[in-house]
């Protein structure tokens, strides 16, 4: 039985039309019981960790329910060979090519994920002890990249409400703070200080990310993520540019103010702390009016939010958005 967390605002599975690669996959899963799993117990921990067979190596997930879906009109799900070959992740160098061709000796397991901050009951976890309490969930999103191209990726995540529910952040925590693991040794871009400060950092405020759309994903495509999309563990708001989806977290902070995201330290004359996705506020260097659909030929209008703005405009309704970007 599919759980399916259903909106008015909807658009019919059926109705949005993967692509050939990931509805072989799918089918693949489905028919051999390994999605929909009945009112599943979540990640599966030991069952998903002797599955995973190591990088490069696709490996799927088990107990997956179908999440909250909603798509502004019937995009078809981006190729998985675009999605894992065509990626931001400075870590592995800045080509786009360069995560997949460059991540291959990164190991995602084991993998700890430290809680701290001003929380009751923090901890540092094991990655399969962090993700069991919660329900996997598969949630299909727009991922608009703040280089004005975009993708429609099908994750798999547990909800980051559920998650912060879970550790009790205290009344004066007012953001929440990821950051990504630092292993030079195995991340040949963090051999250089040029590139960006590492460790990576991002941040939410804490009712962005009680927002029901904000997931943090272990897989993609109905398997586990490549290291090149950020294993074991990345965040995704959907309605927010792409540089907000921090990839491999270890390490997660409840604090009281807003955290120093690494984009808006490097250049904060042209990335922020919001990052909403805004048509109506272009980049220094170029419109964010429009975007290229990969894949596509011609150009498509962005939508405001991402086209969620529905779901998250009331987060920002006293802003000017212009000022805070
Ligand atoms: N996270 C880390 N740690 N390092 C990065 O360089 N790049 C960001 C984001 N998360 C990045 C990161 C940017 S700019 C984008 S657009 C998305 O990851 C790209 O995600 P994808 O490669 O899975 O499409």
């Amino acid at each position: 039985m599919l759980i399916r967390h259903a909106k008015p605002s909807d658009v019919a599975s059926h109705e949005i039309t993967p692509r050939d690669v990931y509805l072989r996959r799918r089918d693949m899963i489905a028919s051999t019981g390994l999605i929909a799993g009945s009112m599943a117990l979540g990640w599966g921990g030991d069952a998903n960790a002797a599955l995973y067979q190591g990088p490069g190596v696709h490996t799927p997930l088990t107990n997956v329910v179908e999440g909250y879906r909603k798509l502004g009109e019937k995009d078809p799900v981006t190729p998985y060979e675009a999605a894992s070959s065509y990626n931001n992740f400075y870590e592995f160098g800045t080509g786009k090519e360069d995560p997949a061709e460059n991540s291959g000796p990164f190991k995602p397991r084991p993998w700890t994920v430290t809680v701290d901050g001003l929380c009751a009951n923090g901890g540092v976890f094991d990655l399969d002890d962090f993700l069991k309490p919660h329900q996997l969930e598969e949630r299909i999103y727009r991922l608009r990249c703040v280089e004005a191209w975009s993708m429609v990726i099908p994750w798999i995540g547990i909800s980051l409400a559920d998650v912060v529910n879970r550790f009790e952040p205290s009344g004066s925590a007012k953001y929440i703070q990821f950051e990504t693991v630092e292993r030079p040794e195995e991340m040949n871009g963090q051999r250089s200080r040029f590139i960006l400060p590492w460790p990576y950092v991002e941040g939410l405020r804490l009712d962005e990310a009680m927002n029901p759309l904000a997931i943090l994903a272990v897989g993609m495509y109905g398997e586990v993520l490549p290291n090149q999309n950020g294993a074991p563990l990345r965040l995704m708001v959907p309605w927010k540019y792409g540089f907000k989806n921090i990839k491999s977290i270890v390490r997660i902070s409840f604090v009281e103010q807003r955290p120093k995201n690494t984009w808006a330290v490097v250049t904060p004359s042209e990335y922020g702390f919001y990052a909403n996705v805004n048509p109506k506020v272009d980049h220094p260097r170029w419109s964010q009016r429009s975007e290229r659909r990969i894949g596509d030929f011609l150009r498509r209008e962005t939508l405001m939010f991402n086209g969620y703005e529905e779901e998250v405009s009331s987060l920002y309704a006293d802003m000017n958005l212009k000022t805070n970007f």
